[in-house]
C-alpha cells in the first residue's frame, strides 16, 4: 500500500474514493444527509455508508465512516476508522482512496495511515488464479492533514511497526512445508540488513550446550532444530544489560507420539506465532532504531511422530541440569522454552525476559479469542505489559502463578514432568516455564488464543495471522525501557 499525506486542497487522483470520517449524530449536508436518512447510518463506530457519484464532490464515490461519539474519539478511533474506510472500498474497482478525518485530521493522520497499512495486509503468495474482481483494487491511500511534514515524521516509526507486523504475519501464514526451522532461521538471518546481528545455532551446537529438552522435541523430525539469537544494540551504553524476548517456534505441531486428532491439525502451522512475534519485535526495534539493547531468542523445531521420536515416559536432561519426565509429547512448547530461556539468562544476564508462546488450548477456553494470558513473577513488568497491551489494542489478561499448583508438575522419577493435568492447564504450563527462569524477572504470554483470527473482529487485523504481540511489546519498550 502506497501512503501519502496531502493538504485538503490537493487534487484528487483519478478513480478515487473519498472517505469522510464523521462523528455519531454529526449534522450532515446534501447527498450525505439524504443517504443517511435513507439508511441506518448514524456515525456509530465501524459503520460505513457508500454514496455513488455524489453531487458537489469530485470523487467517484463518497464513503461516510462512523467514528462513534466525539468525546470518546482518539488516535485509536482514527486508526480504526481509516481501516474501516479501506475495507469498505478495497475491492470497489477504484484505485485510490482519500481519507478525511474529523477536525481536519488534527494529530491523527499518521495513526490513520497505520490503520490502512495494517488493514491492507494480505498473504496472497500462493493464489495463482484469483478472479480479478475479487482482488483488492485500491493501491494508494491519501490521508488529508493540515501538516504534511509533521504527519510524515509521526509516521516513520509507525511505518516501521507496520513493516514488522507484516513480516510476522508472513512468517505465521507460511505453510509448514515451506517454513521449517532452517528456513525460518534463514529469514531471520536476512534481517541483518536492518542492522540486527543474528546467530543461528544448529543441533551440534545445542547438543554441546546440553539442550536435551529442546532437542528431544525435534528428534522425530527430519528437519534440523535451530536456535536463532537476534541482537539489537541501540542503547547509548552498548554494555548496558539487554532486555530479552523468547519465542516458541514450533513450525508444525503434530503432537508427536501423543498425536493430535486430524480435525483442525492444519492450524498447528501457527504454532510458531511466539517466535514470529519476537522476530517482528526485533524487526521494528531495528527499523525505528530504538535506543535500547535487546535480544530475541527463537526456539525453532518441528514436532513429529517417527521411529526416532521422543516417547511419553522418556526422561530428558535440560540445559539447566533439571531432568524432565515427558508425560505427553504434545506438551512440547514448554520443553522448547525451558532450554531457550535458560540459555538466555545464562548468556545475557538480561534485565528481564518475556516469552511468547502459542502454548495451551486451555488459555483459549479460559479467555476466548480476544485476550492472551499474561503471567509475571515481577509486578512492574506485569503492569507495564498490561498497560501497553491496553493502549495498543492487543489485550492481555493477568493470570496467577499459584505456588500451591506447583506440585502438580512434580515427577515421580525426575525433577519435573511436562504436564500438570487438565485443571488450570495454562497455569501449570507457566509454572513449568518458571522453573527455568533462575530468578530473573520474567513474564510469559500464552498467545494460543490470539496468534490468528478466524474470522476477524478488528478492522486492523484481517483474518489469519494477527502478528499479536509485536505492537504491544514495541510500545512497552518505547515507553518504559528506552533512553
Ligand atoms: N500448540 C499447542 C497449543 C495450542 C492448542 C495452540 C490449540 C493453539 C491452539 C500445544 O503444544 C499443545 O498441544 N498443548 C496441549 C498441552 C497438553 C498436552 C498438556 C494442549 O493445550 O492441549
Ligand atoms: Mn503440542
Ligand atoms: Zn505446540
Amino acid at each position: 500500500m502506497d501512503i501519502e499525506f496531502v493538504a485538503a486542497s490537493a487534487a484528487l487522483p483519478a478513480k478515487s474514493a473519498l472517505a469522510r470520517v464523521v462523528f455519531e449524530g454529526a449534522a450532515l449536508e446534501g447527498a450525505s444527509a439524504q443517504a443517511a436518512a435513507a439508511s441506518r447510518f448514524t456515525g456509530a463506530k465501524g459503520q460505513t455508508l457508500d454514496i455513488l457519484a455524489p453531487a458537489g464532490v469530485d470523487a467517484a464515490r463518497l464513503v461516510l465512516v462512523g467514528a462513534g461519539k466525539k468525546d470518546t474519539y482518539d488516535a485509536m478511533g482514527a486508526e480504526h476508522a481509516a481501516a474501516s474506510a479501506y475495507a469498505a472500498v478495497k475491492a470497489s474497482g477504484l484505485t485510490s482512496l482519500r481519507i478525511e478525518l474529523p477536525n481536519g485530521g488534527g494529530k491523527n493522520a499518521a495513526r490513520a495511515a497505520l490503520g490502512v497499512r495494517l488493514a491492507s495486509y494480505r498473504f496472497d503468495k500462493y493464489r495463482t488464479k484469483e478472479a480479478e474482481e475479487k482482488k483488492p483494487s485500491v493501491i494508494k491511500t491519501q490521508i488529508v492533514t493540515p501538516d504534511v511534514d509533521a504527519a510524515l515524521a509521526d509516521f516513520a516509526p509507525l511505518a516501521a511497526l507496520a513493516d514488522a507486523v507484516s513480516f510476522t504475519r508472513d512468517l505465521v501464514s507460511e505453510p509448514p512445508n515451506v517454513l521449517y526451522p532452517a528456513e525460518f532461521a534463514r529469514r531471520v538471518k536476512a534481517l541483518e540488513s536492518l542492522g540486527l546481528d543474528v546467530e543461528i545455532l544448529g543441533e551440534p551446537e545445542m547438543m554441546k550446550l546440553g539442550m536435551g529438552s529442546l532437542l528431544g522435541v525435534g528428534q522425530g523430525s527430519i528437519r534440523e532444530s535451530q536456535l536463532a539469537v537476534i541482537k539489537w544494540n541501540g542503547a547509548a551504553d552498548k554494555s548496558a544489560k539487554p532486555i530479552a524476548f523468547i519465542g516458541k517456534g514450533v513450525c508444525f505441531d503434530t503432537g508427536g507420539i501423543s498425536i493430535k486428532p486430524a480435525d483442525g491439525m492444519e492450524d498447528m502451522k501457527w504454532d510458531m506465532g511466539g517466535a514470529g512475534a519476537v522476530a517482528g519485535l526485533m524487526h521494528v526495534l531495528a527499523g525505528r532504531k530504538a535506543k535500547v539493547n535487546a535480544v530475541g531468542i527463537l526456539g525453532l523445531v518441528e514436532n513429529m511422530p517417527d521411529g526416532n521420536a521422543q516417547r511419553p515416559g522418556d526422561v530428558v536432561t535440560s540445559m539447566s541440569g533439571q531432568t524432565i519426565e515427558i508425560i505427553n509429547t504434545d506438551a512440547e512448547g514448554r520443553l522448547v522454552l525451558a532450554d531457550a530461556i535458560w540459555y538466555c539468562q545464562d548468556r545475557f544476564k538480561p534485565k528481564f525476559m518475556v516469552d511468547l508462546a502459542t502454548l495451551t488450548g486451555a488459555i483459549i477456553i479460559a479467555l476466548g479469542n480476544d485476550y492472551a494470558g499474561c503471567y509475571a513473577n515481577d509486578e512492574e513488568l506485569g503492569a507495564n505489559l498490561i498497560a501497553a497491551a491496553t493502549k495498543e489494542g492487543e489485550p492481555l489478561w493477568r493470570m496467577p502463578l499459584p505456588a500451591q499448583y506447583d506440585k502438580n508438575i512434580d515427577s515421580m522419577i525426575a525433577d519435573v514432568k511436562n504436564t500438570g493435568g487438565r485443571p488450570g492447564g495454562s497455569i501449570t504450563a507457566a509454572l513449568f516455564i518458571q522453573r527455568f527462569t533462575n530468578g530473573v524477572p520474567w513474564a510469559h504470554l500464552d498467545i494460543a488464543s490470539t496468534a490468528w483470527k478466524k474470522p476477524s473482529s478488528v478492522p486492523t487485523i484481517p483474518e489469519g495471522a494477527t502478528g499479536f504481540g509485536v505492537r504491544l511489546l514495541n510500545s512497552m519498550v518505547q515507553e518504559k525501557y528506552e533512553g
